[in-house]
């Protein structure tokens, strides 16, 4: 797969990974870039730099990316060379709506494979998630740790993974499976099923304490969506054999409470930070083995965490400040 002057759709592209992807691939001399975005929490704004300096080289679909009928359109109109799987309901919605949760995350992989082993496109990047391996077993977490996923979010995320490889066995689609650790950076979203580093910063921005849930000792491996995008990009041009997955991440394990006490130290906050019960079916460790992605294209975090946090905060203080956020 080559970049410039390719064809791609993302799906989810109006989300805050997607928005990044879809800037590096125009960035990177894709000749088109189709997202295709429901909105549910895809915004304008992510895509706006991108639409001014790209121009009709960028689309945007307004539509749910698991219809097979509305994709099989999309590919009609677009032919596309690759699919970036990147759409989802995010994980704090399954504890909404559990069935549906599961189900986006499936229909979404099913319909691009449907359409993969029909031939209307040539190649499938699937973005899954470290959620289908549930908490640790062992520390690292290699790509051949048992899926024990915790949530329906990520049984959905773990059935869509199965279903990748499945449709590689039987109909020799060419399709791969990244599967990435906690991002952060710019553009995540702050409101209803944000996460816990844009939530931090907003409301210690907004002048509220901020919170821990459970004891804090719940670890995370962070990584920088820059960088998640730039080894993203690397792997899918890389020898990785078709159907397999392959992790993204630091490599390095931080715990909740030491994330939280980091944002208040860069953000100048001494207040009280409180205390919460323990989120249900919230994963207790978590730490990418990455040799496998270091082998096919060397070490996916370039950004430290500490200097990652700075800009990420730095971003949306800048927000903040212009009435934003
Ligand atoms: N953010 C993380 O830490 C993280 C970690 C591991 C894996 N991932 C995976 O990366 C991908 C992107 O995650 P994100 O953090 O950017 O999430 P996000 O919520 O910001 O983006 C997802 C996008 O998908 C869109 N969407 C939802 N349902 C859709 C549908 N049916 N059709 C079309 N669009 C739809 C949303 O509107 C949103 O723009 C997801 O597949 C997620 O599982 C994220």
């Amino acid at each position: 797969m080559k970049i410039a002057d390719g064809r791609f759709v993302v799906t989810g592209g109006a989300g805050f990974i997607g928005s990044h992807l879809v800037d590096a691939l125009l960035a990177r001399g894709a000749a088109r870039v189709a997202v295709v975005d429901s909105f549910f929490l895809g915004k304008d704004e992510n895509l706006a730099a991108a639409a001014a300096k790209y121009g009709e080289r960028l689309h945007v679909y307004r539509d749910d990316a698991s219809d097979l009928l509305l994709m099989g359109a999309v590919l009609d109109a677009e032919k596309p060379d690759t699919i970036f799987n990147m759409a989802t309901k995010a994980l704090a919605y399954s504890f909404f709506n559990p069935a549906g949760a599961l189900n986006v995350n499936v229909n979404l992989a099913l319909t691009c494979l449907e359409l993969l082993r029909k031939g209307a496109y040539g190649r499938l990047v699937h973005v899954s998630s470290s959620e289908v391996y549930g908490t640790a077993q062992t520390v690292s977490m290699d790509e051949g740790h048992p899926l024990l996923a915790e949530t329906t979010y990520a049984a959905g995320k773990a059935a869509a993974d199965l279903a990748v490889r499945s449709y590689v066995r039987m109909f020799g689609c060419q399709a791969m499976i990244v599967r990435p650790f906690n991002n952060y950076g710019l553009r995540q979203n702050t409101e209803t099923y944000g996460a816990v580093i844009p939530l931090t910063v907003r409301r210690i921005l907004s002048g509220q304490r901020p919170f821990i849930e459970g004891t804090g000792e719940q670890t995370r491996d962070f990584i920088y969506v820059l960088d998640t995008v730039d080894a993203m990009l690397r792997l899918a041009t890389s020898d990785l054999p078709k159907g397999e997955e392959v992790n993204v991440g630091s490599g390095h394990e931080t715990t909740i409470g030491g994330l939280i006490e980091t944002i208040c130290k860069v953000m100048n906050y001494k207040g009280e930070i409180d205390r919460k019960p323990e989120r249900s079916a919230d994963v207790r460790r978590h730490c990418a083995n990455v040799k496998k992605a270091e082998g096919l294209i060397g070490p996916c975090e370039k950004t430290s965490l500490e200097q990652g946090l700075n800009d990420t905060i730095a971003w949306y203080r800048s927000r903040y400040e212009a009435g934003k956020l």
